[in-house]
């Protein structure tokens, strides 16, 4: 027989399979055989009763499969388009004033403690364990100004297990990518934002960065750039607008500037806990969905408070149901869409939908394996047999770590983690 992929069968897990399409919010996939390659690729997808004709094709052991149990599910990855790695070490505190306050008494200090590479280790070590812990397979991380530190962060994802995109840096591990990071506009000359989106453009890389998240924010903006039209303009006569660019928050967008948005390709990060927590704003994610722009969902630690994507859900759908009370007409955001827009949807914000987001065959296998009747876990299943489109919901509104027995990336075990020699 011949075998459409070059690398071996590694692993065969055979269950269902929970996951958005282009076209379809939420597909479940119940009773198939997922086959991953020695390069982590998903090499094939097939029915459960194919077992034995599969197994011959693809040169498995049919007893080698994998089973999963009754309330068992395999999702891809979430992905968190946009989370301070270096401010992890204060998440969970130190919400009590807006935006520009909060970043001058809390951030910047504490930022500034990342010329010690050791405390860099200590707080880097723990962000991707616990995101990865929390089912981040891919993570869009700023780091600081360090240049040591944030070669670090790399490394430490890298090492861990976990695809990363890292500003500011420029590195080269399998799994880690550079993004250029202004942090935002009022903190950039128009200088520097020039050689920052020459530099992007040079080297075809990522942008991440903050726009519109408080009013007050934008009065700074407009003040600092008299002569651009709007807050977007700022970054796009930059050229820090692409494909691959990632904005935070956008809370305060206008038509216009969303329309630029969608013209260019940039993406949109939704950090639903960090605009309430800071009182920033709700952003409205009908309208931007509307306008066509793609959009992704973060924690943005540390002003979200929640190391967790699963958290960046529930918010999601908590803002848009605080709108939804606001205007009765309001078209509020379902489940399977916000359960997209955390896995399919972040991975198109970020432009790696090519090899990740969902199961597809030839993309990597980012992958939770979820069980929502795990031992110790904080659900529980009183109508068994809802199947696995209650479960999946079920697990975004209730569920946690502990529902999330195992995590792969690129077809690797990365939680439980085992060191390697
Ligand atoms: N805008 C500029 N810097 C930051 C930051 O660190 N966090 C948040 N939430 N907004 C910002
Ligand atoms: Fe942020």
């Amino acid at each position: 027989s011949s075998n459409e992929s070059a690398a071996g069968i590694a692993h065969v897990y055979r269950g269902t399979f929970v996951h958005a399409t282009y076209h379809t919010a939420v597909e479940i996939l119940e009773d198939r055989l997922l086959g991953v390659d020695t390069e982590g690729k998903i090499a094939f997808i097939g029915s459960g009763k194919e077992v034995d004709r599969l197994s011959q094709k693809w040169g498995f052991e049919a007893f080698a499969v994998t089973q999963l149990g009754q309330h068992e599910f395999f999702m891809p990855g979430m992905v968190d388009t946009h989370i301070h790695a270096s401010q992890y070490s204060y998440a969970g505190t130190a919400l009590d004033m807006p935006l520009l306050q909060w970043l001058n008494m809390y951030t910047f200090p504490v930022e500034a403690c990342y010329k010690d590479l050791e405390f860099a280790r200590n707080v880097y070590t723990h962000v991707v364990k616990r995101t990865l812990r929390n089912g981040t397979t891919t993570a869009c991380y700023f780091a600081t100004i360090h240049t040591d530190a944030s070669l670090l962060l790399g490394q430490i994802a890298n090492d861990l297990g976990q695809r990363a995109l890292v500003g500011k840096v420029i590195n080269s591990y399998p799994l880690v990518r550079p993004v250029v990071t202004p942090r935002f506009a009022p903190s950039c000359s128009a200088t520097l934002l020039g050689h920052l989106g020459e530099i992007a453009q040079n080297n075809d890389l990522h942008i991440q960065s903050h726009i519109s998240e408080t009013k007050e924010e934008v009065s700074l903006v407009k003040e600092l750039f008299p002569d651009y039209d709007s807050y977007t303009d700022v970054y796009h006569r930059h050229n820090l607008l692409t494909d691959k660019t990632v904005m935070a928050h956008g809370c305060h967008l206008t038509d216009g500037e969303l329309k630029l948005f969608r013209e260019t390709g940039a993406s949109i990060a939704h950090c639903p806990n960090s605009n309430i927590s800071l009182c920033s704003g709700m952003l409205d994610v009908r309208r931007v969905l509307n306008h066509k722009v793609k959009l992704g969902l973060g924690t943005d630690v540390a002003g979200g408070y929640s190391p967790s994507m699963l958290d960046a859900v529930r918010r999601t759908l908590d803002t848009s149901k605080a709108l939804t009370i606001q205007d009765t007409q309001y078209h509020t955001l379902t489940f399977e869409e916000v359960f997209r827009l955390a896995t399919l949807g972040g991975s198109q914000a970020l432009s790696l939908d090519e090899n990740t987001g969902n199961f597809e065959v030839g993309k990597d296998f980012d992958a939770l394996r979820v069980n929502t009747d795990a031992a110790g876990g904080p659900i529980d299943l009183i109508n068994h047999g809802e199947g696995p489109k209650v479960e999946s919901n079920l697990l975004a509104s209730s569920g946690d770590d502990r529902n999330i027995v195992e995590v792969y990336v690129a077809g690797k075990r990365v939680v439980p983690f085992v060191e390697r020699p």
